[in-house]
């Protein structure tokens, strides 16, 4: 089985950690965010990845110079502009010699979802596409699809204003294609799935949706980057995974709970670090305090701050002693 993962976007909602790695290359846990995707895919029996670059490629093929993750072999198709997410999958797909089904994905989500199950959904629907669809609170954030007994889609609405959306089942950003959806795609310049593919293929009565109640996570938002953390070191998804890599040092009077401390990262006497991301080798100064927020690679936090409330420090950030955040960005996004 094939899969176009769509790794091109600019992660702007990221930003600024996303000005100096795709968000795909962010980890999450002790892994990147994009090798969780794969290792789904790989255990549903997908033996080539077809990865969907546009914003900074390189990252990908420095992270993977062989070409290989999670035990899969990826393709890399580069496109020579934003194309958006028809495009992107057209792009991608035509670069690699698609012609027979496969699955295609965003590459932000991560889920438990049984993407067997949903692809021998699709083989009984017998239509174009079938899309997997998870419950959500709000659903004005996603694509908004609500179907009807038989699975078929009656309609696919794209960030619907708050408070109008016909359902709470939304877009999973995992489905089932089959090749002849290229055929609605026009060939050059940007064109978006959810806004004119998906549209299209409700209007012939060719698109299902499959309902699933498994772990979901969307994780392109700061709060849900975070989340998706959270959710392991609580062991939401079976197991608790270790956070802290082994080769971090944290000061026998400081405390760590329930947070992400990534490789070389020193935290030193008296710091707090409570419910947040703290990436590889970064330096969180005595009786810092740093809570609900994320600390991109390599920067370092000077003695008495106190972070919180979804902060984020890009990479490399150097911030002095006595630092008060709530919810701040550093560099202030008046730079990006
Ligand atoms: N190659 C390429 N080119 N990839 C792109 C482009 C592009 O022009 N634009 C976006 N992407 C990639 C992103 O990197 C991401 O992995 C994926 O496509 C989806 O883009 P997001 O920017 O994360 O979209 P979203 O989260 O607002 O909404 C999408 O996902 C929701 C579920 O997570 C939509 O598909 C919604 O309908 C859906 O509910
Ligand atoms: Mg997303």
């Amino acid at each position: 089985m094939l899969a176009v993962v769509l790794v091109g976007g600019f992660g702007t909602r990221l930003r600024p950690l996303t000005l100096s790695k795709p968000k795909q290359m962010l980890p999450v846990g002790q892994v990147t965010m994009l090798e969780r995707v794969v290792a789904k895919l790989a255990a549903a029996g997908v033996t080539q990845v077809i990865l969907s670059l546009g914003y900074q490629p390189d990252a990908f093929l420095e992270e993977f110079p062989d070409g290989m993750c999670a035990g899969v072999n990826m393709h890399y198709a580069v496109e020579p502009e934003p194309l958006d997410t028809a495009g992107a999958i057209r792009f991608a797909a035509n670069h690699a010699g698609i012609t027979e089904r496969f699955f295609a994905v965003n590459g932000d989500v991560l889920t438990d979802l049984d993407l067997a199950g949903l692809w021998a959904a699709h083989e009984s629907f017998g239509g174009e596409a079938t899309l997997a669809l998870t419950p959500v609170e709000d659903p004005s954030r996603y694509g908004v699809v609500p179907i009807d007994s038989a699975g078929r889609v009656e309609a696919f609405i794209e960030k619907p204003p708050a408070g109008t959306a016909p359902s709470n089942w939304i877009n999973a950003g995992t489905y089932v294609l089959e090749p002849s959806i290229f055929d609605r795609i026009p060939a050059n310049g940007r064109v978006s799935i959810e806004r004119e593919t998906f549209p299209a293929i409700v209007a012939d009565k060719a698109l299902y949706g499959m309902h699933s109640d498994a772990y979901w996570i969307d994780a392109g938002t700061p709060e849900a980057y975070l989340q998706a953390h959270l959710d392991l070191i609580d062991g939401v998804r079976g197991a608790p995974e270790e956070c802290v890599d082994s080769s971090a040092t944290v000061h026998s009077d400081a405390v760590v709970s329930r947070s992400m401390i990534g490789p070389g990262v020193h935290i030193e006497a008296g710091a707090q670090v409570v419910d947040s991301v703290v990436m590889s080798n970064c330096r969180v100064g005595a009786g810092a305090q740093i809570s609900r927020s994320i600390l991109g690679g390599g920067c370092s936090v000077g003695e008495s701050s106190s972070l919180s409330d979804l902060s984020i420090v890009g990479f490399d950030q150097d911030l002095g002693a006595g630092t008060v955040s709530v919810g701040g960005r550093f560099p202030s996004p008046e730079t990006w």
